[in-house]
């Protein structure tokens, strides 16, 4: 289905063959698709899974979960599909009467809906709206913290969520330019950031606006706070010998991942060194390139 005009968003899943070997999918069991997104991963769960295995889908993001539904439709009863933050997991299963899965699974970060296919402010490349929200029910924009937080308080968010070295000067630059006028689009931060990082500090294989735009959708989502309690509440619903999959895309997730695997005593890890997409898979699928797949499973 195209979603706006000339645009068409991509099902190809992260890593999929992989992923089915971790999760292991078979008949009967529970499944949780924390992040449905298209629904590329949900389905072959589903497939791997036939003829009566569940899955429960989460997105908080009311289009995407509108087009899982309808890639998903065939599937009938055998799929849930909730509106909610992942965080949630528990109280959300609890809800439609489940208590414990046989695998869950992360595919952290934007789907291509999200990045390419609308004007939310994802991306430095167009010039949109600073929103940076994946479920429009919530609060906080980018633009919101832009506007209003302390100089210091915008340093520490460049700095901590997107490891950005040049925090202080862009945090000045933002500071600066919103006493003249508040900052409401991608394009007027952009340019903020490419004159305020001094030529020579550009990045060569990023754009310089990268890890601040990681940094703001990291805050305005929550997203570590999100991770961090599906990591404890998922793994505490899990029987023993069932599976934890997580997807990540950057190296700040991917650590917490890796720590609560390593720190958690239910757990076995199961993938010693992060699983990596091939090189054809990132030739296909671009955004196949900076995943990293991690897997536990509950002892038994
Ligand atoms: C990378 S995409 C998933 C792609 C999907 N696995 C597929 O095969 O099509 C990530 C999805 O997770 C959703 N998401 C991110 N954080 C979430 C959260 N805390 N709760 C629910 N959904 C979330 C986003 O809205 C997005 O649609």
């Amino acid at each position: 289905m195209a979603d706006r005009e000339g645009y068409e968003p991509s099902h190809v899943p992260v890593l999929v063959n992989q992923v089915m070997t971790l999760l292991s999918p078979g008949n009967g069991g529970i499944y949780v698709d924390c992040n449905l997104g298209l629904g590329g991963h949900a389905e072959r769960i589903l497939m791997e899974s036939e003829p009566d295995g569940k899955l429960v889908g989460f997105d908080w993001d009311g289009k995407a979960l509108e087009l899982a539904r309808t890639h998903l439709a065939r599937f009938g009863k055998r799929v849930v599909f909730l509106r909610k933050n992942f965080a949630e997991i528990k109280e959300a299963l609890a809800g439609v009467g489940i208590d414990k899965v046989d695998g869950i699974l992360l595919d952290l970060g934007l789907s291509s809906l999200q990045l390419d296919g609308g004007e939310r402010g994802f991306s430095f490349r167009g010039d949109e709206p600073l929103d940076m929200r994946m479920d429009d029910r919530r609060e906080t924009t980018a633009a919101h913290i832009l506007n209003t937080s302390s100089e210091a308080d915008l340093a520490d968010l460049f700095y901590y969520y997107g490891e950005e070295r040049q925090a202080r000067k862009i945090a000045a630059a933002v500071v600066e330019a919103r006493s003249a006028q508040p900052l409401k689009t991608t394009g007027q931060l952009v340019r903020i950031i490419e004159q305020a990082v001094p030529r020579r500090f550009h990045p060569k294989k990023i754009h310089v606006a990268t890890l601040v735009f990681q940094a703001l959708r990291i805050a305005v989502n929550q997203e570590f706070d999100n991770l961090l309690r599906v990591l404890a509440d998922g793994s505490e619903l899990l029987v023993p010998g069932g599976r934890f999959c997580v997807i990540s895309f950057h190296s700040l997730e991917d650590r917490l991942v890796k720590r609560f695997f390593n720190g958690n005593q239910r757990l076995k890890v199961v993938t010693k060194k992060p699983v990596i997409p091939t090189e054809d898979e990132c030739r296909e699928n671009p955004r196949a390139r900076s995943a990293k797949l991690r897997a536990a499973t509950v002892l038994v």
